[in-house]
Formats: structure tokens, C-alpha cells, sequence
């Protein structure tokens, strides 16, 4: 990426997320060339007390792709301070070493790009954003500031933390990031919907039957208990990763792929999303949840939601999408299934076969399928259903899928906000969670156990079978 001196500041540096995802990130980037080698400063800031080497010993240690060869060098290009998030102090000692470094690498003159990460829980998102926009500003050039969710926990305290945050930066300064838009598959979904002329046509009510947004974990909340039991699997998973996917699988063609017409297209689906009824949804927790010492011993909070959303509008009446998102159940696994409606005039007793259906698999092992009724090979006239098979790993076997943390701290440096939840979006997001939300909250609908390792709760497939008008095929 061209443009001068690059400083990378990650405030939270000790923590989980910029251990495992941010710096990683980073590193594989600059071990791809995509990061300016000598032109690069990477500034950890946290309260931790512990030298630079002392970091960089941590990180080493910590994630497998920075044990490669070439962290050494890497390595030379990260310092660490430690300082408080609520004082000035700190900031002020942050910019200052961001300036001398810039200084000793590109001279006065010469532009410079500062990209701050905010990896750190959300109440403290307020302080430190005041901090940075008060003493870390980039003089000579631009800064932007990647905040990750959650973004506040119904719509009034995401739209006080939008407007906090909005008072200090622009949107073009924001980068909201929703690693699901990082995902190869779901940058897949555009491309697939509006460059193929067999879906183009068939995309829609007239063919489609019902289409499911599915996200299992095949573990439980593993030491995030704390967290999670403030906010539920809806507020964890579907508000935003899973409602991202459902934007670009229902949202209609953009004019042109600029992030803003892709964005205006998003949040116009969204706007057409009908309030949630109750009927429509099937709550889980499982057992053993609340044997986390960090879980209250009387928690409610759902682990699983299976939730239909019903979008009103002309490609998309009477067609449900079912969104459903667990912890703790039989198997690890992310994708979309679309599944058509039967043939009319069916001569070949194609439903005892089972419906057509095309599935796009973000995880694990990126693929996509299609369903399909065939004739089963033979001297018979019999009608058998088997599989047209994308399977990334065949397919692509030399490319390397990059992770959604990377795409999406590249895009920040190139300054393309498509792959981000613009404000609006997050608010249109909100506004279609909210009032289940609170329900919920208020105990008002009813949470089943279910067991560990299972499919989660019996009513969440009745739910999809009869209310979705789900057929379920074998395979
Ligand atoms: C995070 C959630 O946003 O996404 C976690 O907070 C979840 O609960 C994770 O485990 C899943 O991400 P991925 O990329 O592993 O599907």
C-alpha cells in the first residue's frame, strides 16, 4: 500500500482479541507486502505494566503465524507503553512517540497515516476515543479508528454511543468492523448473486421457498460467561453477523460497487425487515451453562435463538429466513441455505428426492453446493438427488484464503468502507432487535434447555419444518 509513514496503534494490546486476531493480522500482512517494510510502526497501548520485549514474547508465543521466520524484523517495528485509559498522561506520551518515530522515518514533510484499533471492552470506548481525538490526531495526514462491536445493547445505547463517537470523528474516520464481512463467502455473495445468470432470474419469492443463516459453535462461552451473559447469543451472533449476511443475500443490485451504493442497498433491505413476532422464535440455553463461575447461577440468557424475519417487500413477501445462531451443539459450522420451491408438474416424484437447494459454507472448509435431482446413473428411469460441488480446498489449492481480520485492516489502510457497518445500518440493525430484546430481557419468552453437543432445542426445528416450510433431504 503506497502512501508514507503507516503507525498502527492498538489500544487493549494486552488483551484476547488483539492477541489472537489484531496482531496476527497485521503480521500477515507485512509478511505478504502489504505493509510498507521500512516505512512501519506498530504501538501497542494497554494498562498492563511489561516492556516491549516482554510483549513481543507474549505474542510470539501466542499465535501459530507469528512464529514464523520473519518475526524477528517484525517484531523490531512493535513497541509497547503502558499507560491509563482515563488520563491524559498517557496520550500525550502515545503522541509523542508516534510523532518521533514518524519523524526518524519520513522526516517533517513527508505525509503519514495513523490507524488506531480500539480492541477494548465498550465502556471505555467514550474515554479513550476523547483521548485519541484530543492528543493522538494526525497533523500531517489521516487517522482512523477501527471500533469493533458490541455497539451498545438495544438502540438507545447504541445511538448514545454513536453520537458520543460522532462528535469526535467522521463516519469516514469509523471503521465499525463486523468480521463476517471479512469472510471469503460473504464477499462471494455480491459476485455470485449479480454475476450469474442462473440465479438472477430465480432469486426471488416466485422461486425461492425459504433461505436459513445458520451459525453453530460446537463449544460452549469457554471464560467468556461474564460477557456473554450480559449479552445473549442474539446480541453476540445475529443483530450483527448474521443479519450482515442476510443484507447481502436479500439486498438488491447496487448501481455500482462503491461502498456507499452497496451500503444504501444494505440498509434498505433492513428497513423492509417486519417487527419480530414471538411466535416466530425459539430460545435455548444449554445445560451446564451456568456452571461458569463468571454466569449468574439464575441466568437466562440464551445460547441459541432460531428467529424467522420476514421482509416485506416485492422480491421478498411470504419468503422466511430463518436466522439461527448456538453455542455448545453437535458441530462447528457457518452457511447460507437457500432452498427453491418444488417443480410444478412434478413427473419424476422429485419430492420424495428432496428440493433443490444451493448452500454457500463460510466455515469450515469454504465451499458452495448445489442440490440438484438428477437421473440416477443405470438402466433405470429413476430420479435420484445429488450435488454440483465448489469446494474451496479442491479448487483453489494454491491460494491461501486470507483471514477476515486481515481484508478488513487492508481495506482500512486503503480507505474503502465497504466491507463496514455504516451508522445508519447499525441503527436500522438495532431497530429490528430491539423490542424482542427487551422482551426477553424482561423474561417474557420461553428459554428450553437443551443438551450439550445436540442441535439445540426440539421447537427450533419444528419452528423451521412447519413455520419456515423447511424440507428437510438427506445428506
Ligand atoms: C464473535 C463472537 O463475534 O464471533 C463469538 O463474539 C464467536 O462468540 C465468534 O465465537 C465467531 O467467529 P468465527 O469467525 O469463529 O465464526
Amino acid at each position: 500500500v503506497a502512501g508514507g509513514c503507516l503507525s498502527v496503534v492498538i489500544l487493549g494490546a494486552s488483551g484476547d482479541l488483539a492477541k489472537k486476531k489484531t496482531f496476527p493480522a497485521i503480521f500477515n500482512l507485512y509478511k505478504q507486502g502489504f505493509l510498507p517494510n521500512d516505512q512501519l510502526q506498530i504501538f501497542g497501548y494497554a494498562r498492563s505494566k511489561m516492556t516491549s520485549t516482554e510483549l513481543h514474547n507474549r505474542l510470539r508465543g501466542y499465535a501459530q503465524p507469528m512464529k514464523s521466520s520473519c518475526i524477528l524484523y517484525f517484531l523490531l517495528q512493535v513497541t509497547y507503553i503502558s499507560g491509563p485509559y482515563d488520563e491524559e498522561s498517557g496520550y500525550v506520551k502515545l503522541n509523542e512517540q508516534i510523532s518521533s518515530a514518524e519523524e526518524s522515518k519520513c522526516g517533517t514533510t513527508c505525509s503519514t497515516r495513523r490507524l488506531f484499533y480500539l480492541a477494548l471492552p465498550p465502556s471505555i470506548y467514550p474515554i479513550v476515543s476523547t483521548m485519541v481525538r484530543k492528543h493522538c490526531m494526525n497533523p500531517r495526514g489521516w487517522s482512523r479508528v477501527i471500533v469493533e462491536k458490541p455497539f451498545g445493547k438495544d438502540l438507545t445505547s447504541a445511538e448514545a454511543l454513536s453520537s458520543e463517537l460522532g462528535k469526535l470523528f467522521t463516519e469516514e474516520q469509523l471503521y465499525r468492523i463486523d468480521h463476517y464481512l471479512g469472510k471469503e463467502i460473504v464477499q462471494n455473495l455480491l459476485v455470485m448473486r449479480f454475476a450469474n445468470r442462473f440465479f438472477v432470474p430465480l432469486w426471488n419469492r416466485d422461486n425461492i421457498a425459504n433461505i436459513q443463516i445458520v451459525f453453530k459453535e460446537d463449544f460452549g462461552t469457554e471464560g467468556r460467561g461474564g460477557y456473554f451473559d450480559e449479552y445473549g447469543i442474539i446480541r453476540d451472533i445475529i443483530q450483527n453477523h448474521l443479519l450482515q449476511v442476510l443484507c447481502l443475500v436479500a439486498m438488491e443490485k447496487p448501481v455500482m460497487l462503491t461502498p456507499e451504493h452497496v451500503r444504501d442497498e444494505k440498509v434498505k433491505v433492513l428497513r423492509a425487515v417486519q417487527p419480530i413476532c414471538d411466535e416466530d422464535v425459539v430460545l435455548g440455553q444449554y445445560e451446564g451453562y451456568k456452571d461458569d463461575p463468571t454466569v449468574p447461577k439464575d441466568s437466562s440468557t440464551p445460547t441459541f435463538a432460531s428467529i424467522i424475519l420476514r421482509i416485506k417487500n416485492e422480491r421478498w413477501d411470504g419468503v422466511p429466513f430463518v436466522m439461527k445462531a448456538g453455542k455448545a451443539l453437535d458441530s462447528r459450522k457457518a452457511e447460507i441455505r437457500v432452498q427453491f420451491k418444488d417443480v410444478p408438474g412434478d413427473i419424476f416424484n422429485c419430492k420424495k428426492q428432496g428440493r433443490n437447494e444451493f448452500v454457500m459454507r463460510l466455515q469450515p472448509s469454504e465451499a458452495m453446493y448445489m442440490k440438484l435431482t438428477v437421473k440416477q446413473p443405470g438402466l433405470e428411469m429413476k430420479a435420484t438427488q445429488s450435488e454440483l460441488d465448489l469446494s474451496y480446498q479442491q479448487r483453489y489449492q494454491d491460494v491461501v484464503i486470507p483471514e477476515a481480520y486481515e481484508r478488513l485492516i487492508l481495506d482500512t489502510i486503503r480507505g474503502d468502507q465497504q466491507h463496514f457497518v455504516r451508522r445508519d445500518e447499525l441503527r436500522v440493525a438495532w431497530e429490528i432487535f430491539t423490542p424482542l430484546l427487551h422482551r426477553i430481557d424482561e423474561g417474557k419468552l420461553k428459554v428450553s434447555p437443551y443438551k450439550q453437543g445436540s442441535r439445540g432445542p426440539k421447537e427450533a426445528d419444528e419452528l423451521l419444518n412447519v413455520k419456515a416450510d423447511y424440507v428437510r433431504t438427506e445428506g
